[in-house]
């Protein structure tokens, strides 16, 4: 078993930037829907923002440094839109490309290959301002954006255009949990139709001229029915449309699921079925964040899937309360190959916030649960390679301890700790398990 992972298989963290980048405004940059949500009151634990974060984005050489002695071979990071435009169009902020220029260049240095994600939920406010992913012009905003980056950026391995549409609809539009707030259905099943124009119209301006790969990133959850009844079983058909195929069917099949339309009831447009055949392009690659399982029943208040989870209290959970359920992440691989064919995978998020214990000695911090979280989703990976899915790479979520949006700094999901007062970075024991991981190409799981 130990040869499971194939040679060149990437090892690496994953991180966004308004997550840790820190100093939002600097060097010419436009606000994101994220700094004005930040900086609302009520929309975030205990008031935190991104101003200071991790203060990557003064810090970065010595970030990619710790990158290295922990013995990554890939980093997957986010570029943030109003950096590199700050009116999300039109004239670019030469300062703000120039840092992830640097970035890409010390990352290649260390012999980190860099995965870049486009847009990891930090739209331009000023894009905001015309409706943001309402308007239908996003589509072609987006590609601009996309292009201009592809363009600048040499040497980026693996290029995602959008992380995760549905929690940006879901949460962003549908429910107002996440920036920029919003609450309707109507409002929901457009941003999520634009998002997938977005990423079809970047996908296709990019391919000409792009040297990496292109791919897009979605979370995936298996949904299971809480019992045999068919109202069970059919709750967990529509919340299985509505949260992963919703996206994939769009942009690898040229459909959208036909659950969506009862799902959404006047809120769905034909529009978005008539034009689902243009969502569709041709990937190099696709990545899958995996955190979790659903169990759920049949709700009908429960809006808009009419399924409700079930909190399965015999098993353990995170402290985002979500269950610990290792053998989802198999399980959710094996459906996009069923569902899909063969594509190149790559996990490109998984991990676990759990309440760290003080550091016991000075520069120790040990996290068990952490540990035993990565083994045994690595465990699953391991099970995928041997039955022959074509798995790439693995991106732990988080390289650090960060800003875990809504939560704040509340909910620490990184391998490596960050005292946010001082800014100290201190490598717990899940970033060395990790690391003995990386530098033993997975051999490291079984010992
Ligand atoms: C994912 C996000 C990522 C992080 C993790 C915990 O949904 O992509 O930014 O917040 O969850």
């Amino acid at each position: 078993m130990a040869r499971a992972f194939p040679s060149g298989f990437l090892w690496g963290a994953a991180t966004s930037a308004y997550q840790i980048e820190g100093s939002p405004l600097a060097d010419g940059a436009g606000a994101s829907i994220w700094h004005r949500f930040t900086h609302t009151p009520g929309m975030v634990r205990d008031g935190d923002t991104g101003d200071m974060a991790c203060d990557h984005y003064r810090r970065m050489p010595e970030d990619v440094a710790l990158m290295r002695e922990l013995g990554l071979n890939a980093y997957r990071f986010s570029i943030a839109w109003p950096r590199v435009l700050p009116a999300g169009v039109g004239q670019v902020n030469q300062r703000g490309l120039d840092f992830y220029r640097r970035l890409v260049d010390a990352l290649r240095a260390a012999g980190i290959a860099p995965v870049a994600t486009l847009y990891h939920w930090d739209l331009p406010a000023a894009l905001d301002d015309r409706g943001g992913w309402l308007n239908p012009d996003v589509a072609g905003w987006f590609a601009d954006y996309a292009a201009t980056c592809v363009r600048a950026l040499d040497g980026i391995a693996l290029w995602a255009t959008v992380n995760e549409p549905w929690v940006v609809a879901d949460q962003g539009y549908l429910r107002g949990a996440l920036a920029p707030g919003h609450r309707s259905a109507f409002a929901a099943a457009g941003a999520a139709h634009n998002l997938l124009r977005a990423h079809a119209a970047a996908v296709d301006a990019c391919r000409p001229f792009a040297t990496g790969k292109l791919g897009l990133v979605v979370n995936l959850a298996p949904k299971h029915a809480a019992s045999d009844g068919v109202d069970d079983r059919a709750a967990a058909a529509r919340d299985d449309a509505y949260m992963n195929s919703y996206y994939l069917d769009p942009a690898l099949l040229g459909a959208y699921p036909p659950e969506l339309a009862a799902i959404y009831g006047e809120a769905w447009s034909e529009r978005y079925e008539a034009e689902a055949a243009a969502l569709k392009a041709p990937l190099d690659w696709l990545g899958v964040n995996y955190y979790t399982r659903n169990v759920v029943r049949h709700d009908p208040a429960a809006w808009p899937t009419r399924a409700t989870p079930v909190r399965q209290r015999q098993r353990a959970h995170t402290e985002t309360d979500w269950e610990v359920y290792p053998a989802g992440l198999a399980e959710v691989l094996r459906w996009v190959r069923r569902r899909y064919g063969e594509l190149p995978l790559y996990v490109t998020e998984n991990g676990a916030a759990f309440d760290d214990p003080p550091a016991a000695r000075e520069g120790r911090i040990d996290d068990p649960l952490r540990v035993a979280y990565l083994r045994d989703h690595l465990l699953a990976v391991a099970d995928c390679l041997a039955e022959g899915l074509d798995v790439r790479g693995y991106f732990a979520w988080s390289l650090f301890d960060n800003l875990e949006w809504a939560h704040g700094f509340s909910k620490r999901f990184g391998i490596v700790h960050v005292d946010f007062a001082t800014q100290r970075r201190t490598v717990k024991a899940s970033g060395r398990f990790y690391s003995q991981v990386a530098r033993s190409n997975g051999a490291a799981i079984w010992r």
